[in-house]
Formats: structure tokens, sequence, C-alpha cells
């Protein structure tokens, strides 16, 4: 019988998180006086210890064994054989795919909210402020927080807090505090209620709320702390890339197409970044990530300097990036309705290292229903639009005649996400892509920035 998963055991699990920022070149995050934002800058929104991963340029760091003692509940996470997916698209393809919804939450989130509850705690902090789209990462850092006893508040945007009702029993359930955004709560999100009453939200209201309130708290006990985009993120997700490499290692494998969805960039870039190295050092493999075309930040946007937030309140961040007052529509991957990207993940696009797709909803949906039905997993709807990249790779592999591998990230389940499944059934959901001209007003306000440089990794 062909292998169908490959497992590591505790002992095989990595000891270190690989840092891209070894081996690439980056435009400085720039503070409000347009110069390189300082350490110090950065100290009232996240510990000390935190900022030191997000701009050290060390190639590996230990992971604290607190961490690994609460990675072991899930991790190492299964690589899995989609033989069942492979038969049904009759694909010479071999495609495998690492499972991160084994987690307590569901998702890969709970890699770095771990690391980050973990560090803070280190920093004599007691609360954890946050943001969530689709819930999976407030869930996760509440699950985080839980695991290291602190307290946590998270900002959850509105369009998913009214779809995806149990997130919030799931944080709850954690111990944490979790209320629809904006809110009445922060100057962020009483002055977007006022404009817009109805608005649906987006993750860059919710950063600024959360935010916000962090900072607000003068205790200086509270610290803010966010899912994805920043390197130190990044760094903690690299576990799935490297354990991903050791389980190739062991059934004599290695991918010729990594793909990852991409929302701010953290679980694409937690599975790539490993073999992005390989492919800086030599190796030839095509790494793609997949954002949704209602959201095409990387596909249709300019590589420019914008906030993280709505409101202004982060520094400005080379990133492609739609503006940050750009609201997506309403899917229901909420995880993918960012209007920046992470500035490792663009830089590595604006260089041609990597090569983003765009999916629609409905496409998405299509090929998680295919993956459900032979695989047996129910995937989270952001997941959905990986697997949809991966089906039309292992198509133009039959086309082709080429015996490809192809690794993805199942980022997620979707078992808290079945109201958009059912939607999808009752032919409720629609696409939504964004045009060439759609952000235009958005991204005009980009114009007053400074413009990162052109820079070459290689
Ligand atoms: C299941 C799942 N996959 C992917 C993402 C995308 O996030 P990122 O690109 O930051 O990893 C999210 C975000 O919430 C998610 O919940």
């Amino acid at each position: 019988m062909e292998t169908k998963k490959v497992l590591l055991t505790e002992d095989e699990m990595p000891r270190q998180w690989y840092n891209i920022l070894a081996d690439i070149k980056m435009n400085p995050p720039l503070g409000p006086d347009g110069n390189p934002v300082s350490p110090e800058q950065l100290a009232p929104v996240f510990p000390m210890n935190m900022i030191e991963q997000e701009v050290s340029p060390e190639r590996w760091f230990d992971i604290p064994e607190e961490v690994l003692g609460v990675y072991r509940i899930w991790r190492p996470s299964p690589l899995i054989r989609a033989l069942e997916l492979e038969k049904a698209l009759d694909t010479p393809a071999r495609i495998y795919y690492k499972y991160e919804g084994v987690s307590p939450p569901g998702s890969h989130k709970p890699n770095t909210a771990v690391a980050q509850a973990y560090y803070n705690k280190e920093f004599g902090i007691q609360q954890l402020v946050t943001e969530t789209g689709a819930g999976q990462w407030g869930s996760a850092l509440a699950f985080a927080c839980a695991q290291f006893g602190l307290h946590c508040k998270v900002f959850m945007v509105r369009v998913s807090f009214d779809q995806k009702p149990y997130r919030k029993s799931m944080m709850t359930a954690w111990g944490a505090e979790c209320v629809p955004s904006p809110s009445p709560d922060t100057k962020a999100g009483r002055d977007i209620l006022e404009k817009d009453p109805d608005t649906p939200g987006s993750l860059g209201i919710a950063i600024s709320e959360a935010v916000e309130s962090a900072v607000s708290d003068t205790s200086g006990k509270t610290r803010y702390s966010l899912g994805s985009v920043l390197n130190h993120v990044i760094l903690h997700q690299t576990i799935i890339g490297l354990e991903a490499k050791k389980q190739f290692e062991k059934i004599g494998e290695y991918p010729d197409v990594v793909i990852g969805c991409a929302g701010g960039g953290s679980n694409f870039a937690g599975l790539a970044y490993p073999f992005v190295y390989d492919k800086i050092n030599g190796k030839e493999v095509a790494i793609h990530p997949v954002e949704p075309a209602a959201c095409p930040t990387l596909t249709k946007a300019p590589f420019a300097y914008d906030h993280g937030d709505t409101a202004g309140y982060t520094p400005l961040l080379p990133m492609h990036s739609l503006g940050h007052t750009f609201v997506p529509p309403p899917i229901h991957a909420g995880g993918l309705r960012y209007h920046g990207m992470a500035p490792s993940v663009s830089q590595l696009v604006a260089e041609g290292i990597i090569e983003a797709r765009a999916v629609n909803q409905l496409a998405a949906f299509e090929a998680g229903v295919l993956a459900a039905r032979t695989e047996g997993i129910i995937a989270a709807p952001e997941t959905n639009h990986a697997i949809a990249a991966v089906v039309e790779e292992a198509r133009r592999a039959k086309e082709e005649g080429k015996q490809k591998v192809i690794l993805f990230n199942w980022s997620g389940h979707g078992l808290i996400d079945l109201g958009s499944y059912d939607k999808y059934f009752s032919g409720e959901l629609q696409d939504y892509p964004v045009g060439e001209h759609e952000f235009d007003e958005t991204i005009a306000i980009l114009e007053k920035y400074p413009k990162p440089q052109q820079l070459k990794s290689r």
C-alpha cells in the first residue's frame, strides 16, 4: 500500500525556528517622522523580547521548552498524501498537505499564539489584546493565553462575528472576552460607526481598535498581539515547513510546487520559507501564495509603504497594499480579508522569487467540497483557496503529463464555518472579483508616503 501519512515523533520535532530576514533584503518599517522605527517606539505595543525577534537578522531561534511543551499537544502535525484527491483528478501529480487543523483551535494560528503568550508572560505582561477575522486567530490566542494564565480581549470583525457565532463560544470557553468590531469601546471604532453604522468591519479596523485598546491601558501590563504579517509571527510559523522538510526526507521526496493561502501571509510563509531558503540557495521549486480575487493584494495592488491598520496607528510597512481604508467584500474566508500583506512575502513577490495567484470564492468552495468528499476533511474557507490552486496545478500536470510533487498547507478545518458551506450549497454565495480600478481611491492616499526601494536579495 502507498504511504498515506508521514509522521514525526515528538523527539523529531524541530527545536529551532527559521528567520528569513537572514536571507533577504527588506525596506525598514517607518515611523510618523518618516525615519525607520526604533525598538523603543514599538515598546508600548509589543514586549521587548518580541521586538528583538521582529528585527533580528539571526537565521535560527531556539524554541523555548515551555513552548515546545504546549506544541506537543498537537505537534508534529501530519504530512498527508491526498491519494483520493489525486485519483478523483486522475492526475500524475503526487499531492501532499501539512494538516494544521489538528491544533485545539483548529488552525495553524496557535504556532505563534503560544510563542507570543509565552514571551509576553516572560516579560511580565498580564493581558493581551488582539483582533480576529474569521475567529481562528482570536480563538488561538484565547487558547494560548489560557495555557499561560493571561487575560485576553479580542475584537472580532463584525461580518465574521455574525457569520461564525461559535468562535466567540470557543474564546469564552478559554476565558477570553470577544466583542464585535467596530465597537463603541475605542475611538477608532466609534469614529467608523458614526460614519457607517452598518459596516461589515475589516481586519484593518479591528487592528486599530486592538492597538488603541492595548496602548491606552496605563498599567503597563497590557500589550497588543498580531496573528500574521509581522516577521516574528512568520518566524514562529516556520515550524510547519521545517517539519514538512523532515517528513519529505523520510520518504525521499521533495516538492516541485509549494502552495499556501495568504491573508496576512503567515500560514503560507510558515510552510514555504524553509523551501524559499532552498530556492535562494539554488534549488528549483515553484512557490505560490494564493489570495482571494475579492482582495487581490499581491496580484493587483502596488508595492508601497502603507499602514497595517485603518486608523493609521501602526508604522508604515513596505508591502503590497490595496490601501488601509479599503474594506474588502464580505467573502466567507474572513481570514483572507486584509488590505495588506506581510512585508517579507511582498518583497519575495516583488523580486519574482515567489509568484502569487488569485482565486474566486465559488471556485474555492467547489475545490473544498471535492477535497472533503475525497480526503474526508472539511477545510476552512481560507484553506479552500489553496486547494483550488492545487487542483489547477494537478490538472495542469495531467495536461503536461508531468509527475509533479505538490505540497500545500491545509491551514485549518472548517467545522466552525459550516454556515458558509450551507450558503454555498443553497446558491447564496457569489464572487466579488475586484477590478483594476476599484481601489484607485484607497491607493491614492499612499502617494503621500515614501516609496520602498527596489532591493535584490539574490
Ligand atoms: C484557517 C486559516 N487559514 C489561513 C488564514 C490566513 O491567514 P495568514 O495568511 O495570516 O496565515 C487564516 C486567517 O485567519 C485562517 O484562519
